[in-house]
């Protein structure tokens, strides 16, 4: 099986339940704002964790399958709103929200979409799963969504800050990015009736693969291209933001390299990222922060193989790795 076939499988289902949750908001102004990121499509890779976390302890798919549209709905709540915050103004390939809609309807269809999430993991007790574990998937759902707006706080305070650690940055990237990718993982191994142990392994499953993908997502915003990406490139040194590749440079590199990083990251341009490139590769440091990735990843997949040996567990070992493959 291919990684794209893995994501597409249920990918079709995932957008009717998001359509059906959305289909009653009015005014149109609202639900169209709402819809445009949904239409636009992303790659779907929470969705499909869930539902295949499902799937690997012995579960339905269609148990995890309102879950799966409810973890997109909140990422894609989240990106309508970061993009805002980062002054972003393209999202999948279209113009972002907020630069049709304005600002003020941005935020409104980013809480639509975080709204709409709860009523649709609610809805899971209509396929006949046992409200005990809906309430446990709702609580793994709500607890990320605190975490991405402490990390997505904790993203925007660095920005003003010298220097962050690494640990600060591991545990920032953790919040705003790799909770929701663990509750997808969780959640999914929760309706599909997994064992303590199961639901654990595939918990810091989805928490070791997500601190992954947001330093590839790092990674890929200095050395991408826009057409490819479908999101501006050069975006964080622009915004002045402490990446992977920041961090390990400003601790590695010697006062001249560093004062000159510093003082393009305050730019709040993106016409210095080349030669910010040279200097991270100066400093090893975007070997650094992919074997860090890497590392992230190879841990994930040794938790996998304590559940029983599967097609979902295949294909969880396959997306780990897209997470690194990926080139956008
Ligand atoms: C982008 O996530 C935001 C991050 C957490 C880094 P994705 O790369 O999964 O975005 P889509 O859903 O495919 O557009
Ligand atoms: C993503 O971080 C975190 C979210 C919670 C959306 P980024 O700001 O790096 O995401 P992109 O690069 O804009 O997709
Ligand atoms: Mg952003
Ligand atoms: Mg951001
Ligand atoms: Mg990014």
């Amino acid at each position: 099986m291919e990684v794209t076939e893995i994501l597409e499988k249920y990918s079709e289902k995932v957008q009717q339940e998001i359509n059906t949750a959305l289909s009653t908001v009015e005014p149109e102004e609202l639900q169209e704002s709402s819809l445009h990121l949904v239409k636009a499509g992303g790659k779907m890779i929470r969705p499909s964790l869930a539902i295949l976390s499902a799937e690997a302890v012995g579960g339905q798919a269609q148990h995890a399958l309102k879950v799966a549209a409810a973890v997109e709905l909140i990422h894609t709540f989240s990106l309508i709103h970061d993009d805002i915050m980062d002054q972003d103004e393209k999202r999948r390939g279209q113009p972002s929200v907020h630069m049709i809609w304005g600002e003020s309807m941005a935020i409104l269809a980013g809480d639509t979409l975080f709204s709409k999430a709860f009523e649709t993991v609610l809805w899971t007790e209509t396929d006949g799963v046992d409200s005990q574990l809906v309430v446990g998937a709702l609580q793994t759902v709500v607890d990320s969504c605190v975490k991405i707006c402490e990390g997505q706080a904790l993203d925007m305070g660095f920005a003003d800050r010298l220097a962050v650690s690494e640990e600060e940055y591991l545990h920032m990237i953790y919040k705003k990015t790799a909770a929701l990718i663990a509750a997808a993982t969780r959640s999914g191994a929760i309706l599909g009736g997994g064992s303590k142990e199961q639901v654990e392994a595939l918990t810091e499953y989805g928490k070791l693969i997500g601190l992954a993908f947001q330093i590839q997502d790092d990674y890929l915003d200095v050395i991408s291209d826009e057409d490819n990406l479908g999101k501006p490139v050069g975006s964080d040194i622009a915004e002045g933001k402490r990446t992977l590749l920041v961090v390990h440079t400003l601790e590695a590199a010697n006062p001249e390299d560093r004062e000159e990083l510093i003082r393009i990251l305050r730019e709040e341009s993106d016409q210095n990222v080349p030669r910010a490139i040279e200097i991270f590769e100066e400093y090893g440091s975007i070997d650094y922060a992919h074997d860090i990735a890497r590392d992230n990843v190879k841990q994930a997949k040794e938790l996998l193989l304590t559940l029983e040996d599967t097609p979902a567990r295949q294909a969880l070992m396959m997306l780990a790795d897209f997470v690194l493959e990926r080139s956008h």
